[in-house]
């Protein structure tokens, strides 16, 4: 069914406008009417309206003045049409240079007006779709845009952590030299002993902060590769959750977890997946405060398996959303986070042929869901060459390698 056309009549003549009215109803348009140009603007605010069929000659505003103001306030919105008499069409011209659809001269054919009315309606459904287009090409290209930058600047930070890691290291362990000599019984009574320590506790802690800087980023550039292996899913996650435990252990949070034994076994880089759960762990952690809960679980999609981390924080605002995964975007106090976190763990999961997507409500938490191939074909490939793959391809398939594990 033809989605109803709404029009909106403008004209000073009550007679007209509703026998007008009448006849364009009998024909299936939803008619709304108007008396003057200001009345005209008003109803616009409040009423959608596709096409306008407007009198040129009215006595308080013009059709023609009106029209500019519905151009200027709504330029792809709606179409006008103008109605002019015989004498006046000089002012249908004046209207077309200023926007109007078309103007028809009065006494107007009902089915000449019909079908003008219907080809303003399609003008403006094109229009819609022209904006809506445009507005989707533009996002694309921002999204675009933001993930080039991301690329780049990841690329430059992993540079960067890789330099600074040997300058750390240096700095690290002078330090700790520094301490030793200064614990040495000689050295007891030395003038300026406690600034002398508290300067190097400082060093220590910052090289400490540097240093979980650099060990994010480098996690998942580890030599540009990824070493894939089979890996039980609910033994990671467990590992990683012990990882968290001294962190949690003041609070009482709950943590429950709950696996799909289908998705137990996956090909994957061990090493890297546990960074994601300590990354992805460690905030819902943060985020929970007293007697929170935060829920793991997996989840069995065919050749993918779904990972869910979903905490009872306090929920991500939307207008942080598109920034979580921004390397150095964090909303802890200064000193506290790096923001690198989630910016990793998305490249990690990027690397892994996997994806990650975040779904928060304020007051009420927020689920991260990682999904990862259960196994990439060029790592069935790989492991092909070194191992007799067949009982790994058949349980990837789903065939027998559960009989075949089950005595
Ligand atoms: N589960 C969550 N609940 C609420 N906010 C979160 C959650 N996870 C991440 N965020 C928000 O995303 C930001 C970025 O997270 P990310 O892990 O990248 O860095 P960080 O946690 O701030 O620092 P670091 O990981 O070094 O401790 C956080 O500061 C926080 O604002
Ligand atoms: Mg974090």
């Amino acid at each position: 069914m033809m989605t109803e056309i709404t029009i909106l009549l403008v004209d000073d003549e009550a007679a007209f406008r509703q026998a007008l009215s009448r006849r364009l109803n009998k024909r299936g348009f939803n008619v709304l009417q108007a008396d003057s140009g200001s009345q005209c603007l008003s109803m616009l605010n409040n009423h959608s309206v596709s096409v306008i069929i407007m009198d040129v000659k009215m006595p308080e505003m013009s059709g023609i003045e009106t029209l500019r103001q519905i151009k200027k306030k709504y330029p792809d919105k709606v179409e006008v049409i103008l109605l002019t008499g015989q004498v006046s069409a000089q002012d249908g011209v004046t209207g077309i240079k200023i926007g109007a659809f078309d103007y028809l001269t009065k006494p107007v054919e009902i089915d000449h007006l019909a079908e003008k009315i219907k080809q303003a309606n399609e003008s403006i459904i094109r229009k819609e779709e022209r904006i809506a287009e445009n507005a989707f090409r533009e996002k694309v290209a921002h999204q675009m845009a933001a993930a080039e930058r991301l690329a780049s600047l990841g690329t430059l930070a992993t540079g960067i952590a890789h330099e600074i890691n040997n300058p750390l290291a240096i700095i690290n362990e002078s330090a700790g030299f520094l301490s030793q000599i200064l614990a040495r019984q000689k050295m007891l009574q030395i003038p300026c002993r406690k600034e002398f320590e508290l300067s190097i506790d400082k060093i220590i802690t910052a090289v400490e902060r540097a240093g979980k800087i650099t060990h994010q980023l480098l996690g998942f550039a580890r030599n540009g590769h990824s070493d894939y292996t089979r890996v039980d899913l609910p033994e990671l996650i467990a590992e990683s959750i012990d990882l968290l435990t001294h962190e949690m252990s003041n609070r009482n949070i709950d943590i429950t977890t709950s696996f799909d034994p289908l998705s137990k076994e996956i090909m994957t880089d061990p090493f890297q997946l546990r960074q994601v759960f300590i990354n992805l762990l460690s905030n819902a952690n943060y985020a929970v405060g007293e007697n929170g809960r935060i829920s793991i679980s997996t989840a069995n999609h065919g050749q993918e398996v779904a990972i869910s981390i979903q905490d009872t924080g306090p929920g991500i605002p939307a207008n942080h959303i598109e920034k979580i995964f921004e390397p150095f975007f964090t909303t802890k106090p200064p000193n506290k986070g790096t923001g690198l976190g989630l910016f990793v763990t998305r490249n990690i999961i990027d690397k892994l042929g996997g994806s990650i997507r975040v779904d928060s409500k304020l007051n009420v938490g927020t689920t991260f869901r990682v999904v990862l191939p259960k196994c990439l074909e060029m790592q069935i490939k790989a492991f092909e060459t070194e191992n007799s793959a067949t009982d790994w391809i058949s349980h990837i398939k789903g065939e027998s390698y559960h009989d075949k594990n089950s005595d």
